[in-house]
């Protein structure tokens, strides 16, 4: 079997140590013969990449571990990036979260006006990430699930329309694993489902068994009492997470045909949402305080005591999505996933150029798409002005230009009026000015 070589773009995330257990733990099913870590910033990665030195020497020590902040080291021979990069990082989404909460709009990493501004920060990020895979390994394919993916799949499609890159996020998976736990499925894979939309705005409108039973009438009588939350074994979710789990049930009641993708209460109940937000302390905070300091701390412990044996650092199971994907690619699984795509017809009543998120065959070739046909009224409605946002928001980024990222800010649901949204841009564009292209 072929051992594969992999760059992880985002060296320093805090989702790397959970990937690089995950991608130890697969190794039977996909081999791997080095894996290396690339980032903008050096001091950061280094604390995870110590970390994961040590993890690889003792789980696996035939891995040739590399890490760098040079992109022909880190883009010569690799068969696959792995991309989660955050420009700006926690500082800038914690701008994005609270800003638009200042003028009384909701404060979210990919919804809305801090969504946008987040997209404005990624695309050059993610287009340099490309530009160094094609240069440095024209044959690699990115999996990538830098946010916000909408706008970034938008950006990529318009401006790198052939390269080889695969969106993809995990949410639907997340929201798979509870629908799998409130049927009594041992594993989400015995679920085929149909679902469209767009990344972080879409619906599953029919889960059946592999024998063809179905299962969305016993989800709906669970649905409409709890929303999505309920126990995962093995997972301690967060209280805001809860929230959000649990609110989907309110989603899920203004279309009860569908089962609803959990960030559509951004749009469906934004006045809810700011009303339980707290402008000086949102997600970001949460997450620095959480995430961040633990697996900073975990890995910063096992560098000191020289191995990783009593460390809390988990496999993050769910992201063996990741190792699907790149199963898919590499042995022609055709296994159906979920991913971001351009349209192409495939909602047969939606632009074309549109990237939307629908189940697709992957195969060593890349995504088939599996048509979804027409799309009612309500869901066409919502994905069109929406689509707009994120269309007008990369047109923006590409032509430099204040109006239309304007026009973008004020289309978004999440946002009352233009006027409201230019007091929006004009803080934003303060307070992004180290990346974000000068605006006419
Ligand atoms: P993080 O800030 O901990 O990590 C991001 C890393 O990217 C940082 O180390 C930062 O230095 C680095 N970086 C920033 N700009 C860069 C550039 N231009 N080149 C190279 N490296 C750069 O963030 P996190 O919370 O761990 O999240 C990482 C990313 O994964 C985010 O984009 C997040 O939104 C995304 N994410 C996506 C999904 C999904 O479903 N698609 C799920 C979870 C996280
Ligand atoms: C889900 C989404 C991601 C998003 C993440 C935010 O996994 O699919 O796109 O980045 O949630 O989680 P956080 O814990 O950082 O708020
Ligand atoms: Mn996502």
């Amino acid at each position: 079997m072929k051992k594969f070589s992999i760059v992880v773009a985002g060296g320093g995330s805090t989702f790397t140590p959970g990937i690089v257990l995950m991608l130890l733990e697969n190794l039977d099913k996909f081999p791997i013969r080095q894996i290396k870590f690339y980032d903008n910033d050096a001091e950061r990665q280094e604390v995870i990449a110590k970390a994961c030195d040590i993890i690889i020497k003792e789980k696996a020590p035939d891995i040739n571990f590399v890490y760098t902040t040079d992109p022909e080291t880190a883009f010569t021979d690799v068969d696959f990036v792995m991309a989660h990069i955050r420009v700006g990082k926690y500082a800038m989404r914690e701008k994005d979260e609270k800003i638009p909460l200042r003028h009384g709009v909701l404060g979210q990493e990919t919804c809305g006006p801090g969504g946008i501004a987040y997209g404005m920060r990624s695309i050059g990020g993610v287009i340099e990430l490309v530009d160094f895979m094609e240069k440095y390994s024209p044959n690699a394919w990115m999996l990538n699930y830098s946010n916000p993916a909408a706008i970034v799949a938008e950006a990529t499609r318009r401006l790198r329309p052939n390269s080889k890159i695969l969106n993809i996020c995990d949410m639907p998976i997340g929201i798979e694993l509870r629908m799998a736990e409130m049927l009594g499925l041992k594993s989400r894979k015995e679920m085929v489902v149909r679902y469209f939309g767009l990344n972080h705005f879409g619906w599953w409108t029919d889960i059946r068994d592999k024998q063809g039973n179905d299962l969305m009438p016993a989800l709906r009588e669970k649905v409409a009492k709890v929303g999505y939350n309920v126990e995962i074994e093995g997972e301690n979710t967060e209280a805001s997470w809860n929230d959000t789990f649990t609110k989907a049930k309110d989603v899920f009641a203004v279309d009860p045909t569908t089962m609803p993708n959990t960030y559509l209460k951004y749009y469906l109940f934004p006045d809810y949402v700011v009303k339980h937000s707290n402008p000086n302390h949102t997600r970001a905070n949460e997450v620095m305080e959480g995430r961040e300091k633990f697996v900073f701390g975990e890995c910063r412990a096992i560098t000191e005591k020289g191995t990783a044996k009593d460390s809390k650092l988990h496999v993050d199971d769910h992201a063996s999505y990741i190792v699907d994907l790149a199963r898919a690619i590499a042995y022609n699984t055709k296994e159906r996933m979920l991913l971001i795509v351009e349209n192409d017809g495939a909602i047969s009543n939606f632009d074309p150029t549109a990237m939307v998120e629908i189940p697709c065959i992957v195969g060593s070739n890349g995504p088939e798409k599996i048509v979804q046909g027409k799309i009612p009224q309500f869901q066409k409605g919502l994905m069109e002005q929406q689509v707009s946002v994120e269309k007008l928001t990369v047109e923006a980024w590409i032509e430099g230009s204040y109006q239309k990222l304007w026009q973008a800010i004020t289309l978004s649901r999440t946002v009352p009026s233009a006027s409201v949204a230019k007091a929006i841009l004009d803080d934003l564009i303060e307070a992004n000015k180290d990346f974000w292209p000068v605006l006419k």
